[in-house]
């Protein structure tokens, strides 16, 4: 069970190894808060990170990777729903994507699957400095045509190279400033009311 900690989560998604804890890491502008590695399948458990007594990371394990077990993988992808659809503090859901990749089906349906949830989401492309200036701007407009998201709503991050962080912290306070806690009274029946 994941502690409940009064503050507003936002949620880092997406396919193995496509830099969802490096991404936490860069954000948070430290080396190591999130285990990052070459090898995916690192992150198995949802990890919280508290920032600043504000707000709170939680790093989700990656799914779609091959060499994890499929009994594995089912218990991630159970894990990772439960908390995508039950966690009433998550503000927002940031979904990373490789930016040299072309748009894949699993993260489409992650995508469809917030929207339809009525979750906050940003889309954030990966690895921006793995791809070449001139590449940059056609694969960036195919990646946001193929995950059907509006271009200007497609960010991009370098983690390594410390590109697009800005950009990505002003969606998070934007999102966190926008949060309210949940409440837990039920709300009043229309007879107490009257
Ligand atoms: P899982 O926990 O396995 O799902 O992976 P993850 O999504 O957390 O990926 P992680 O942050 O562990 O990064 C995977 C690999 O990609 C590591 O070798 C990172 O160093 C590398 N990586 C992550 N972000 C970047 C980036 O912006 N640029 C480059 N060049 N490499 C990156
Ligand atoms: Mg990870």
């Amino acid at each position: 069970m994941l502690p409940e900690t009064g503050l507003p989560e936002v949620a880092f998604a997406g396919r193995s190894n496509v830099g969802k804890s490096s991404a936490i890491n860069a954000l948070l502008n430290r080396k190591a808060a999130a285990r990052v590695s070459r090898t995916p399948g690192r992150t198995q458990h949802i990890n919280l990170f508290e920032v600043d007594a504000a707000l709170c990371f939680a790093d989700l394990p990656g799914y779609g990777f091959a060499r994890v077990p499929a009994p594995v993988q089912q218990k991630w992808k159970a894990s990772i729903e439960r908390y995508l659809g039950e966690r009433e503090a998550l503000c927002l859901v940031v979904v990373l994507v490789d930016s040299r990749r072309d748009a894949q089906e699993l993260d489409r349906g992650l995508i469809e699957g917030l929207q339809d949830a009525g979750l906050p989401t940003i889309v954030v492309a990966t690895k921006i400095d793995k791809l070449s200036k001139s590449k940059q701007k056609p694969q960036l407009s195919r990646l946001a045509k193929g995950l059907d998201v509006p271009r200007e709503d497609l960010l991009v991050l370098s983690s390594t190279k410390n590109v697009g962080v800005g950009a990505v912290w002003k969606r998070i306070r934007r999102a966190c400033a926008n949060w309210k806690p949940p409440t837990s009274e039920e709300p009043p029946t229309s007879e107490e009311v009257t």
